[in-house]
């Protein structure tokens, strides 16, 4: 019997980017949503165009690029909102509107002000003026997981009738358990009389490390569509994570009813990119994408893989992207080698003139670093894409000095606005050092609020790559910089996020 499909919905690029820090530039939107796409993410919510420019370009930008993906913006209930991601997803290919309101007794009471049936009201003209722009249009009952379930059924009838074709029931504050909130789907879609003109999907909240069971026993109960991001990044706890919901469908066949369209094997890569992005590093021990999440340490484990791997194995480490850093290019191979990798690795090289300076980097890279797998190209064609023309400082040179008993030293030459400046500081050790000399050039007066090193490969060879978050008068950016010299990372790192700020590229947290 052929399988029902499970629609996967990633919201990284919206609901992830809410979580305070998270915040990504249009470039790196781009870059994740070129990634979902690879991996067959059937809807990309790539974020909420009303909330600032910064936000409509992004979406307008990921409409363009993405084909094989639908792409959706979030809107409130309010025609101007609507207007403005009607605008922000008009170029793609397949496009939606993700409209929603707050119905649970408590949101329409005290942040609303609004009575019910006005909400009922905004909610059947929200979906009649989307549907006057595109046929595909969302609608989501915020804090669905606490309303009263008679008053979802009115108004969930009621969109119904005016067009959406998707519902979605989120638990907005991760209180529910699984058994309950299965039983709500059920409910849902056994009173209201059209259910069965939607497909039904499920957004669950991660306050009480539930939202993954939260969504599994709501596919059992019907739900046909999932959201979720990878690694489980959103709003306080997060979400549900990608990875768990696709490997617990894929793993378990004989108990879902559906099947997902994901490409398994890009999930690594989507973790790792998501991860070195915004900054936020995944435990080790985190399911599907943690370091050791294929890893056996003790005796009687490693006895039993050896002798027949699905003794402790349930899923495949190759089936979701690891082992994936097999030994590509050397410190010989050519420019059509490097453009050919890059090209089976899914990176677009836009022009030739980031691709000769991509290749010279390359080259000094393997010049410090005999083997470079994909791990490390994906990094230096991050780096390099985040250089652009208009690139406000550069790092030009550096030297650092250590010694037992002696401050460290740092001297660096950077390129300020075109003008070569020197600058000099000691400090508690060299990264310290280091940044203090930027911030005698630069003065931004930014608090430093994360710093971390994360090593690209294994090895001492291999490179670092670091992650630097910057805040400034309400606005946070995260600066990523990687080199085989970690102090040559940070430095790159406190640059990428003072030109950030600099040219204003971040934008607020579009907090809603
Ligand atoms: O958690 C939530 O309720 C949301 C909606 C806007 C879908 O993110
Ligand atoms: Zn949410």
């Amino acid at each position: 019997m052929s399988k029902e499909h499970l629609i996967i919905f990633d919201t990284t690029l919206r609901d992830g980017e809410q979580s305070p820090g998270a915040s990504m530039t249009k470039e790196e939107k781009l870059r994740i949503a070129r990634q979902l796409e690879r991996m067959r993410v059937d809807v990309i919510e790539a974020g909420f165009p009303a909330a600032s420019n910064g936000d409509f370009d992004a979406v307008r930008a990921v409409a363009e690029a993405i084909k094989d993906s639908t792409v959706a913006g979030l809107c409130r209930a309010f025609d101007k909102d609507i207007a403005r991601a009607l605008e922000a997803v008009k170029p793609a290919k397949s496009g939606r509107i993700h409209t929603f309101i707050a119905t649970s007794p408590i949101h329409m009471e005290k942040k609303l002000r609004m009575a019910p049936d006005d909400v009922l009201l905004a909610a059947q003209h929200a979906v009649r003026f989307a549907r006057n722009g595109i046929d595909d249009v969302e609608f989501s009952c915020e804090d669905a997981g606490r309303s009263d379930l008679d008053f979802l059924c009115r108004i969930i009838e009621a969109v119904i009738k005016e067009g959406a074709s998707t519902i979605n029931i989120p638990d907005t504050v991760g209180y529910n358990v699984p058994e309950q909130y299965a039983n709500r789907i059920h409910q849902l879609r056994e009173r209201i009389p059209n259910s069965d003109k939607v497909i039904w999907s499920v957004h669950c909240h991660n306050d009480l490390g539930l939202a993954v069971a939260n969504s599994l026993a709501a596919v059992m109960a019907g739900a046909r569509q999932v959201e979720c991001t990878i690694n489980g990044l959103g709003e306080r706890a997060g979400n549900a994570a990608l990875e768990e919901i696709v490997m617990a469908v894929h793993t378990r066949q004989d108990v879902f009813p559906c099947v997902t369209r994901i490409d398994t094997t890009q999930i690594v890569a989507a973790s790792k990119m998501v991860s070195s992005i915004t900054g936020f590093p995944v435990q080790p021990n985190k399911a599907i994408v943690g370091a050791n999440a294929f890893a056996h340490e003790s005796g009687i484990h490693q006895d039993g893989v050896l002798k027949h791997r699905e003794t402790y194995e349930i899923m495949r480490a190759e089936d979701v992207g690891w082992n994936a850093n097999k030994l590509v290019l050397g410190k010989h191979s050519g420019r059509t080698a490097f453009k050919a990798r890059l090209k089976e690795l899914g990176i677009e090289v836009e022009g030739e003139q980031v691709l000769n300076a991509a290749f010279t980097r390359f080259k000094e890279l393997a010049d410090k670093k005999h083997e470079i797998f994909d791990e490390d190209l994906h990094a230096l064609m991050s780096d390099e894409m985040v250089l652009t023309d208009d690139e406000h400082y550069t790092l030009v040179s550096s030297m650092f000095h250590s010694e037992t008993g002696e401050a460290p030293q740092a001297r660096l030459t950077l390129s300020a606005g075109g003008t070569e400046r020197h600058a000099e500081s000691s400090g508690s050790g060299p990264v310290d050092a280091t940044f203090k000399a930027i911030e005698s050039v630069a003065v931004s007066g930014s608090e430093l609020l994360l710093y971390s090193v994360n090593a690209i490969t294994t090895g001492t060879d291999a490179q670092g790559e670091v992650t630097v978050r910057l805040a400034k008068d309400g606005r946070i950016v995260n600066g990523q910089g990687a080199d085989t010299d970690i102090v040559v990372a940070s430095a790159k790192a406190y640059l990428n996020a003072l030109n950030k700020l600099c040219s204003g590229q971040e934008k607020l947290n579009p907090q809603i």
